[in-house]
This record gives C-alpha cells, sequence and structure tokens, in this order.
C-alpha cells in the first residue's frame, strides 16, 4: 500500500499512543478495509501521516506482529497476515487480492538465497526429461506414496547418511513442497491445537507462520553467540509447561549465523527428553560449511526414541524456485504428517523428484554443493574484507563458519541505516525482520551469495555512504 493509510484513531483513547494506532489498524482489519495480504506503510512513512515519532509507529506494529494480525515477509514490507481467524474478518464476495510488491532497490542482500546461475541447470533438464519419457512414468496411470517417490526417498536416504551421519530409514523420510510444508506438517503431527512450541528469538519469521497456521502458539527463547540460550529455555519451559515442542536451527542459526556448540547440543538433547518434548531440527543450509570440521545435525546425535523431526531443502544448494523439501521422523509421527499432507496435495511432483533422485545417485548434486561451496567461500571472504576496510567502527560482524549470510551489527538504528540505503539502490533486512516478542537486534543480515564480486563491492560501498548521522 503506498498510498496514506488514513487511519481513524478514536479521538479520546486515553491509553497509550501506539496502542490507539495498533487498534485502528485492527479495526481497519476486521472490517475488511485493511484485506489480508495488504501492504501496511513504512513505520516513517506512517509515522510522518500522523504526526507521531518513528518509534511509536514501530511499537504499534510489534504489538500486532505479537498478536498475530500483521506478519513481516523479508525484503518485502510489513503485511496484514493473511491467516487471520474467518471470525475476525467481514466476509467479501471477492477473493484476496495481493497489492503489488513494491518496486526492488538495484541491489539487494536477500536473507540467504544461493546464485541461481550456479543451479546445473542442464544435468536437471536431462534428468527431468529422462523421468517424463521413462517407461515407469508413462506407466503410471495411478497416484503414488504420499511420502514422495521411492527413488529419491532411497537416495536422499543414502545422502543423508553419508553427507551428514543422519541416519534415515527411505521410509521415515517425507518429499515435501519445500522445508516450509514439512515445518507445518511437523507441528501439526507433534502438537494439539493450543500447545506451544520454542522458537529461537531472533529467527525465522515464516516458520513462526507455519507453526501458527498448524494451529501452534509461539514463544520466543533468546539467542546468544552460542546459538539457543538453554538456561531460558528451560526458564520458559518452567514458566509455561504448555511448551512441547522447540525448534532449532543449530547447524547456522537462522539470522545470526551462530552454530550451536557440542555442549549445548547435548544439553538440548538431554532437556527434550527430560521434559518429553518434540525437536524440530530445520537443517536448511547443511551444505555450506567453509571452516573447520563438518558439525553434524543433532538427528545424528538423537537418542533413540526421542521424538525429533529433522527437516531439509534443496532450496538453498540449488534453488527456492524448485520447491522439494523433505522431513526425517519417528514413525508414528510421520504416519500423520504425511495423512495430513495428503488432505491438501495428494503426492509430490514425480518427475522431478525422479529427476532429483538421479542427479544425487549419480553425483551431480554433491559436485555442485562443492563447486558452489568454492564460490560462496570466496563471496563470503571478499564480503567480510571490504567490510572490515570500509565498516570499521561503524559495524561489526564475526566471520560465519558457513551459510550464506553475514549477521552485521551496528549502534545506531538498523531501520534508519536500511532506509538510507534502501534510497541509496541498496535494500537491507534489518533486525526488526527477525524480533519476535523481544527487541529487535540492530543488526543486518546481509545474504551475499546471489551478489558477484563487482555487486558486493558495490553494495558495501553504498552501504558505507548510507551510515546514519
Ligand atoms: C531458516 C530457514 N528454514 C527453511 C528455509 C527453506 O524454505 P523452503 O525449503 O520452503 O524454500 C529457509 C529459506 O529461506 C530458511 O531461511
Amino acid at each position: 500500500m503506498r498510498e496514506p493509510l488514513a487511519l481513524e484513531m478514536e479521538p479520546d483513547h486515553g491509553g497509550p499512543l501506539f496502542l490507539a494506532i495498533a487498534e485502528a489498524i485492527t479495526r481497519d482489519i476486521t472490517r475488511g478495509r485493511l484485506r489480508p495480504g495488504a501492504r501496511l506503510p513504512g513505520t516513517r512513512a506512517l509515522a510522518r501521516e500522523l504526526g507521531v515519532h518513528r518509534n511509536t509507529v514501530d511499537a504499534a506494529y510489534q504489538e500486532l506482529l505479537t498478536q498475530g494480525w500483521l506478519q513481516v515477509e523479508p525484503a518485502r514490507g510489513t503485511f496484514v497476515a493473511q491467516d487471520l481467524p474467518q471470525g475476525m474478518l467481514v466476509r467479501r464476495p471477492a477473493p484476496v487480492p495481493m497489492d503489488p510488491v513494491a518496486p526492488r532497490a538495484g541491489l539487494a542482500f536477500s536473507d540467504g538465497a544461493p546464485d541461481p546461475k550456479l543451479v546445473p541447470d542442464k544435468a536437471l533438464a536431462r534428468a527431468f526429461r529422462r523421468a517424463l519419457l521413462s517407461p515407469a512414468f508413462r506407466a503410471g496411470a495411478d497416484y503414488g506414496d504420499v511420502r514422495g517417490t521411492s527413488s529419491l526417498r532411497e537416495a536422499l536416504a543414502g545422502y543423508l547418511a553419508t553427507d551428514r551421519g543422519v541416519v534415515a530409514e527411505p521410509s521415515r523420510l517425507l518429499i515435501t513442497r519445500g522445508s516450509q510444508m514439512a515445518l507445518f506438517l511437523a507441528v501439526r503431527a507433534a502438537l494439539s491445537p493450543g500447545e506451544v512450541i520454542a522458537v529461537e528469538e531472533p529467527g525465522y519469521p515464516l516458520a513462526w507462520e507455519a507453526f501458527r497456521a498448524a494451529g501452534a502458539e509461539v514463544r520466543g527463547v533468546p539467542v546468544d553467540g552460542g546459538g539457543l540460550r538453554i538456561d531460558a529455555l528451560e526458564a520458559t519451559l518452567a514458566r509455561d509447561p504448555r511448551i512441547r515442542a522447540v525448534c532449532v536451527t543449530p547447524h547456522h542459526q537462522y539470522p545470526t549465523t551462530v552454530t550451536m556448540g557440542a555442549a549445548r547440543r547435548l544439553q538440548l538433547l538431554e532437556m527434550a527428553q527430560r521434559h518429553g518434548l518434540t525437536l524440530i531440527e530445520d537443517d536448511y543450509d547443511h551444505e555450506y560449511r567453509f571452516e573447520g570440521r563438518p558439525v553434524l545435525p543433532l538427528a545424528a546425535r538423537a537418542p533413540e526414541g526421542l521424538p525429533l523431526i529433522y527437516v531439509g531443502s534443496l532450496s538453498k544448494l540449488l534453488s527456492p524456485g524448485i520447491r522439494l523439501g523433505y522431513a526425517l521422523a519417528p514413525e508414528p509421527l510421520l504416519r500423520r504428517m504425511a495423512e495430513a499432507r495428503a488432505a491438501i496435495d495428494r503426492q509430490g511432483d514425480a518427475p522431478l523428484e525422479a529427476a532429483l533422485a538421479e542427479l544425487i545417485r549419480d553425483g551431480d548434486l554433491g559436485r555442485h554443493a562443492r563447486k558452489a561451496r568454492r564460490v560462496y567461500r570466496a563471496r563470503r571472504d571478499l564480503l567480510a574484507a571490504l567490510l572490515g576496510e570500509h565498516l570499521a567502527g561503524r559495524a561489526t560482524f564475526d566471520l560465519p563458519a558457513g551459510g550464506l549470510a553475514l549477521w552485521l551489527r551496528c549502534e545506531g538504528s538498523a531501520e534508519d541505516w536500511a532506509e538510507a540505503a534502501g534510497q541509496a539502490g541498496l535494500a537491507l533486512l534489518p533486525g526488526t525482520r527477525f524480533a519476535l516478542e523481544g527487541p529487535a537486534p540492530q543488526a543486518f543480515r546481509l545474504g551475499y551469495a546471489a551478489l558477484d564480486e563487482a555487486q558486493i563491492a558495490r553494495a558495501v560501498e553504498i552501504l558505507a555512504q548510507s551510515v546514519p548521522g
């Protein structure tokens, strides 16, 4: 939404101003003036329109994000949530249109997307063609297994065992359309409506959306330089016995990129066992470890019988446009996940799955991973060197041991800096995008992998030129 919001504020609200703004927005949502998916103005623009301080509008948005009225889409903005309960809305006959996406700035640090130019497209296209023309596909007039094509589940089981030490019976694997679907199904299968899942704070807002859509409440647990704070998790569990699951990104915490150390991993596994919690491990970018010894997933060490759902994705290894994720879960959970998936999607895309099975079996995927690691490592090093050179004293970072993003901490307002950089043609993702309940970190997630050397240099130049104040 680019026009003024023209909110009707209660003249004698009496309470804090930010709540008056939040209430005016919820009124407009419930009466259908602001529809699900509608884009809200930036905090600066709305503050200007209302003649209030920007922090006031920010507090109103934070309140509505916490309550689930709004959602943040990294790199796009703040929107009215898509999944508001029907009873909260005025019925409208027409389908809900999405507002047009804001024009992109010339350059963007993504939230960690890979470079589409590196996708082994020819090998994938050849394998897809072979799958389409195969006797198996031509003869298969009926539906297949909801868990996914058996050739892919077998190939993936082998890949997970040799690449990550995760022993996966193909029967316990469910192929999904991206890990987003797997995260949703995991919580649907593991939790009853009204139960709570603890998540990392700051964290991955799209996972929170999936968990809420699956009927769970989401509670943030702070993260520090060692990943999820186990002491804080213990305290949160003591306060809220409805917490029945924990979701973590231990390989490279999203968005801060830190790796959870061995001691915390063991504590987390022990705590999950002691409290009977389900663990969801979102291992979205396992292939990208540039330094040191490989760090195996929690799933490689989980004690027998622990309900751990391991979720993976090909979005970072290949491309987010190739919708392929997977979940590995103990038998009863996997069955429930498969049943829920069948209710909305009878099965995945059989020829695509067969093609990817071929790429794994023939070693193309492994070769691609090795090449991509080399390219991204060089880009990470270049970004780190340039940031060190041009932003010393303005921002700090720890060199990420892997992943496709760098977490840049700054002193002043990251939002202001992002706004100035945006004006200069560089889109940034400030910490507000990743905050759930706690204060927004003054930092940026700089997803650099899709930028070539010249673009990285230009992006750092813009960053340095747009330092606020
Ligand atoms: C933390 C996290 N989990 C999972 C994913 C992958 O999502 P999908 O497999 O649905 O593309 C992403 C992608 O951005 C991510 O950042």
